[in-house]
């Protein structure tokens, strides 16, 4: 069925392919985006874009139409900032959230998907990680996405909202023309690439001592086209009074070495290197265990293969450093 929603979050890099893949679906997006680190030309067309807070313009979205969910995407996603401005991440994801939650309940709005992180749980007692596994985050930025779970748990009890909030590892790849493009980048995919079109000298390793096979840490990329898929999924899962949490990674770890040389393969440069500090607050291995996603979902990760991944995302950089 054709479903009438609400993207937050979607001028943003996992939110407008999210909304491409909604809109391929048949269904209805208005994007709502304060349009601070997405971009108006991200929303892919045939969505509507209303540009305001993610709260106060869906609010007035809520208010005016008949909306059968939303996917709230938008968020200050950065760990480091949220170390140094934990008001901008309390605020900005908590007290958003809240708002959002608020206005939905009070206009019956009966669907809810949600941006949760693997740093909700901090660095894990065990690998891979389920969500069963403790929460500690070490971060406030996984601090204030676990609040938000918190809350959701709650209001889905109360108000009979179905959510289904989905914790995702570490994204990357490009999907249809649209990839990473953050005004301030920290992901490594994206700037190990920017060491091959020459944008950029060398990549930094961040630690080399960690307890892992190469002594860097090791991640689990997941295709942003694969993430994309298990909100498809989670929208249609949703039952109504019910929180569900979903872990959404490949479920194996690629060390930055490995990262770095499926980078030089990918594109032919040599890519140097260098080996710098650890950044602080980086667990040693995040990889995880999706079994419930794929048991309870149906989802099938398609495009698991890292050099694939860095294959699309390499597409999409070349087409933007040729403008
Ligand atoms: N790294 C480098 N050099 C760089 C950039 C990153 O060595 O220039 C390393 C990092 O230290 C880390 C790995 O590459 O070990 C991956 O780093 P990213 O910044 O790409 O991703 P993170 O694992 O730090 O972050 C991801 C999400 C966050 C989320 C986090 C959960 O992007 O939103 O997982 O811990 F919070």
């Amino acid at each position: 069925d054709a479903l009438n929603l609400v993207v937050t979050g979607g001028a943003g890099y996992v939110g407008s392919v999210c909304t491409a893949r909604l809109l391929a679906e048949g269904h209805a997006v208005t994007v709502v985006d304060d349009l601070s680190t997405g971009h108006a030309d991200a929303v892919p067309e045939g969505a509507r874009l209303v540009e305001g807070d993610a709260a106060d313009a869906t609010r007035d979205l809520l208010a005016k139409g008949s909306y059968d969910g939303v996917l709230h995407f938008a968020a200050k996603s950065l760990v480091g900032e949220s170390m140094q401005d934990p008001a901008k991440y309390w605020h900005g994801n908590v007290g958003t959230t809240l708002r959002l939650l608020d206005a939905m309940r009070d206009h019956g709005t009966p669907r809810l998907v949600f941006s949760s992180t693997a740093a909700t749980y901090g660095e894990p007692e065990t690998s891979p990680i389920a969500e069963t596994a403790p929460t500690r985050p070490t971060n406030t930025y996984g601090a204030t996405k676990l609040a938000v779970d918190l809350a959701i748990t709650g209001y889905a009890r109360a108000h009979g909202l179905a959510a289904v909030s989905l914790r995702y590892f570490n994204v990357a790849g490009a999907h249809g023309g649209i990839g990473e493009r953050h005004a301030t980048e920290t992901h490594l995919i994206p700037l190990v690439l920017q060491v091959a079109t020459g944008a950029r000298e060398r990549i930094q390793i961040f630690g080399e001592d960690y307890p892992t096979e190469d002594g860097t840490a090791v991640r689990d990329y997941i295709h942003v086209s694969d993430l994309a898929d298990a909100h498809l999924l989670a929208l249609r899962h949703a039952r109504a009074g019910e929180h569900l949490v979903y872990n959404l990674g490949n479920g194996t770890g690629f060390s930055v070495r490995q990262v770095i040389e499926a980078c030089r393969e990918v594109t032919g440069h040599p890519i140097p290197a260098a080996v710098a500090p650890r950044r602080a607050g980086d667990p040693a291995v995040l990889v995880a265990a999706s079994d419930r996603a794929r048991e309870e979902l149906g989802w099938k990760p398609e495009r698991a293969d890292l050099a694939g991944i860095v294959a699309d995302a390499w597409r999409f950089t070349q087409r933007r450093a040729e403008g």
